[in-house]
C-alpha cells in the first residue's frame, strides 16, 4: 500500500462512519497569534472544540499538513522531521471512547492489516489531584479487542520502572498520556482544553536490539523509552476538560481528537524503523543519490546529511507554498533556515551546484495529487529555493574571506611577534558563524587543515548566551499569546474585518487579504496594492473604522455554501477549505444583502471561522501605526486599538 493509498483509505473510513472530510488548513495558522505553525491537526479546530458549531458538523475528518521546528535539531536519526501529516478525526460533543477504540481497531487491525500481536497501547494513570480518574474504561475497551482475537493483553503499571513485564496495555502518567496544546495540565493556561488521552505503538521488535545500542541500554525497554524500538502511530484525545480558576471542569460536551502520524503509519505498514525509507521520500531520494553520486544508508555521515536534506527541502516546499517565504523574520526564518541547513549538508555530501529546486521539484511531483498547490506554485517554490541558495552560497563565499582574513592577521602577528597563534578565539568563531552565517562546522573543519584550533568553550558559552536570548523571545510569544486567546485577539481579529473592508472602499476592489498576523497588542494585515498610501488615504481609512466603531454595529454569522458566500458578496480567502459549508461573518445588518457602500447598514461581510466581538463598540480606537512595503505589489498595515 503506498501512502497516498493509506491516506485515502483512512479519511474514506471515517467518511464511511458519516464524517465529513475537510482539507488540511495552512502550515501558517490565521489569525492565531499563539504560534507561529500549524504543529497539530488539533489547533485549526480549538474553537469547536470549547462548543462553537462547525459548519461541517459534529465529525470531521483530515489529513493536516503539520510544521514542528523544536524538532529541527533532531532531524537525521531515523524518525524525526519537521514536517509532517497527522490524520485526524474529531468527535465535537459527538461520539466518545467507546465508537473511538473500536473503530480506530478496526481500521488498523481489518483495513490495513496490521499485525495486533505488534501493537501496544497506553492510557492515562489517572491523577487524584486534580480530580481526573486512572482511565480503566479505556484500557478494558482495547483488552476486549485484543482479547476476542486471542491476542493476550496484559493492563500493567510501571513499565517505566518495570519495563513491558509481558504486558500489552500500560498506564503512564500526565507527561505521556495527557495532551492540551500547552502540554501538562500545570502548564495549561485557563480556558484551555485538554484531556487523558490513549496511544498506539508498534513494535519493530526486540530482535532488532535498538534498545542495546542507545543511551537506553542496561535500563527497562518500555513502549515510551524512546530507544526507537517502538514508535507512536496515533493519539486518541479524550478532550472533556477545561482548566479553569478553581481546577478542571468537564467541558459542556466530549469531544474526541485523534492525531496519527500518516508516515508513522506507513513505517508501521513497511516495518522499516527508518522514516526515509517510505515511498514519499523516494522520488528526490533517487535524485539526490544522482546528484551526489552516493548511496543512502550506506555511510552513517552521510545518511545522517541525506536525511536532513530531504526533511528540510520537503517541509521548506510546504512552507513556500503556504506564504513562509524565506526571511529574517517569523516564519520566512524558519524557512531560511531549513533551506541554508540543508545546503550546507549538501556540500557535505559534495553538491557543489544549486541542487535544492531538484530535490523539491522531486517533492512536487509526489505530493502532486495530493497537494494541487504545489503544482500551482511551482514556479515560486523553485525560484525562491534558487535565489536562498544562491544568496547563502555566497555568504559562505564571504565567510571564507572573512576566513582568510583571519589567517592573514595570524601570520602578521607571527611575523611581528615570533609567536604563532595556534587557536582561533570563540569569539572569532563565533562572529564567523553569525555575523557570516559560517557553519561552525565549518570553521572547524578549515581550522583542521590550518593546524589549529579553536576555543570551543568560548564559543559555546556566545552560542547559549545568543540561544537564550532568542529562547526568551520565543517564550514570550508563547505566553502573551495563550494567556490571551480571549478578549484582545477577538477584538483585533474584528477589526482585521473593519480594515479588509475599509481598505476595498477607500483604495478599490483590487484590495486582497494576502496576510495577517494578530499578538495582544496589534494587528497586522498585509493586502495587496501597488501604491504607498497617501496619509490621507490612511486618515480616510481610520475615520471609517472609527465610525463603524462608534455606530456600535452587531457582528453576526451564519452558515451557507461558498457559492451562496460569493453571491452575496461576502469576501474571504478560505477557497473550499471547510468543503461546501462556510461560515460568513457579517458586520452591520445582514439582512442587507448587496456589496456595502461607505456607511451602508451592511459594513463587511468576509468567509471566516470566528471568533468575534458582538458589538463593534467594544473595540475602542482604531489607529495605524505604520504603512510599509511587504514584498513587490504588497503592502503591509500595523494597527492598535486603544
Ligand atoms: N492533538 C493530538 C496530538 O497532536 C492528537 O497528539
Amino acid at each position: 500500500m503506498t501512502t497516498k493509498e493509506l491516506r485515502q483509505k483512512y479519511l474514506d473510513f471515517f467518511a464511511s462512519k458519516d464524517h465529513a472530510v475537510v482539507s488540511s488548513a495552512s502550515l501558517i495558522p490565521e489569525n492565531d497569534p499563539t504560534t507561529l505553525f500549524t504543529g497539530s491537526g488539533m489547533q485549526p479546530m480549538v474553537p469547536y472544540l470549547l462548543g462553537e458549531t462547525h459548519p461541517m458538523g459534529g465529525k470531521i475528518t483530515d489529513s493536516q499538513k503539520c510544521f514542528r521546528a523544536v524538532d529541527m535539531d533532531e532531524v537525521g536519526d531515523s524518525r524525526h522531521t519537521t514536517f509532517f501529516e497527522m490524520l485526524g478525526n474529531w468527535s465535537l460533543g459527538s461520539y466518545f471512547k467507546k465508537e473511538q477504540i473500536n473503530w480506530m481497531w478496526t481500521f488498523l487491525v481489518e483495513e490495513i492489516g496490521v499485525d495486533p500481536k505488534r501493537l501496544y497501547i497506553t492510557c492515562f494513570r489517572g491523577r487524584e489531584d486534580i480530580g481526573i480518574p486512572r482511565d480503566e474504561e479505556t484500557a478494558k475497551l482495547w483488552q476486549e479487542h485484543f482479547t476476542k482475537i486471542c491476542v493476550e493483553a496484559e493492563i500493567v503499571d510501571n513499565a517505566e520502572r518495570d519495563g513491558l513485564q509481558d504486558g500489552r496495555i500500560f498506564y503512564y502518567d500526565a507527561t505521556k498520556n495527557w495532551w492540551s496544546r500547552a502540554g501538562i495540565p500545570e502548564h495549561m493556561p485557563v480556558g484551555e482544553p485538554g484531556g487523558p488521552d490513549s496511544e498506539m505503538f508498534w513494535d519493530f521488535g526486540e530482535e532488532l536490539g535498538l534498545h542495546e545500542k542507545t543511551e537506553w541500554a542496561g535500563k527497562p525497554c518500555h513502549v515510551n523509552c524512546d530507544c526507537g524500538r517502538f514508535i507512536e502511530i496515533g493519539n486518541n484525545v479524550f478532550m472533556a476538560y477545561k482548566k479553569t480558576e478553581h481546577g478542571f471542569e468537564e467541558l459542556t460536551q466530549q469531544n474526541v481528537d485523534f492525531g496519527g502520524g500518516l508516515e508513522r503509519m506507513a513505517m508501521a505498514l513497511l516495518d522499516d524503523p527508518d522514516i526515509f525509507k517510505i515511498d514519499l521520500f523516494a522520488q528526490s531520494r533517487k535524485i539526490l543519490e544522482k546528484i551526489t553520486n552516493k548511496k543512502y544508508g550506506e555511510e552513517k555521515k552521510e545518511t545522517y546529511a541525506f536525511r536532513v536534506i530531504l526533511d528540510h527541502l520537503r517541509a521548506a516546499t510546504f512552507l513556500i507554498a503556504d506564504g513562509a517565504v524565506p526571511s529574517n523574520k517569523d516564519q520566512g526564518y524558519f524557512t531560511r533556515r531549513l533551506i541554508r541547513r540543508a545546503v550546507r549538508f549538501g556540500n557535505e555530501l559534495g553538491a557543489s551546484d544549486l541542487f535544492t529546486s531538484d530535490i523539491s521539484q522531486g517533492f512536487i511531483t509526489t505530493y502532486k495529487d495530493t497537494y494541487i498547490d504545489l503544482v500551482e506554485k511551482q514556479d515560486l517554490i523553485l525560484f525562491e529555493l534558487t535565489s536562498e541558495e544562491t544568496k547563502f552560497r555566497s555568504t559562505l563565499e564571504s565567510g571564507m574571506k572573512e576566513f582568510e582574513k583571519l589567517l592573514k592577521g595570524f601570520e602578521m602577528a607571527y611575523e611581528k611577534t615570533g609567536n604563532k597563534i595556534t587557536e582561533i578565539s570563540g569569539k572569532q568563531a563565533f562572529k564567523l558563524y553569525d555575523t557570516y552565517g559560517f557553519p561552525y562546522e565549518m570553521t572547524e573543519e578549515l581550522a583542521r587543515e590550518h593546524g589549529l584550533n579553536i576555543d570551543k568553550k568560548e564559543f559555546d558559552e556566545s552560542f547559549e548566551k545568543h540561544r537564550n536570548l532568542s529562547r526568551e523571545g520565543a517564550e514570550q510569544k508563547f505566553k502573551g499569546g495563550l494567556a490571551d486567546t480571549g478578549e484582545m485577539s477577538v477584538k483585533y481579529h474584528t477589526a482585521t474585518h473593519l480594515l479588509h473592508a475599509a481598505l476595498r472602499k477607500i483604495l478599490g476592489d483590487h484590495v486582497e487579504q494576502k496576510g495577517s498576523n494578530i499578538t495582544a497588542e496589534r494587528l497586522r494585515f498585509d493586502f495587496t496594492h501597488p501604491d504607498k498610501m497617501t496619509d490621507e488615504e490612511k486618515k480616510k481609512v481610520e475615520d471609517l473604522i472609527n465610525s463603524v466603531i462608534a455606530k456600535n454595529y452587531p457582528v453576526s454569522y451564519s452558515e451557507m455554501t461558498v457559492d451562496e458566500a460569493r453571491k452575496k458578496g461576502a469576501i474571504g480567502l478560505f477557497g473550499d477549505k471547510y468543503g461546501a459549508k462556510v461560515k460568513v461573518y457579517t458586520v452591520g445588518d445582514p439582512g442587507c444583502i448587496s456589496k456595502a457602500e461607505v456607511g451602508s447598514p451592511t459594513f463587511s461581510m468576509e468567509i471566516c471561522g470566528g471568533p468575534h466581538v458582538e458589538h463593534t463598540g467594544v473595540l475602542g480606537k482604531f489607529i495605524i501605526k505604520k504603512e510599509e512595503s511587504s514584498s513587490a505589489g504588497i503592502r503591509r498595515i500595523k494597527a492598535t486599538l486603544e
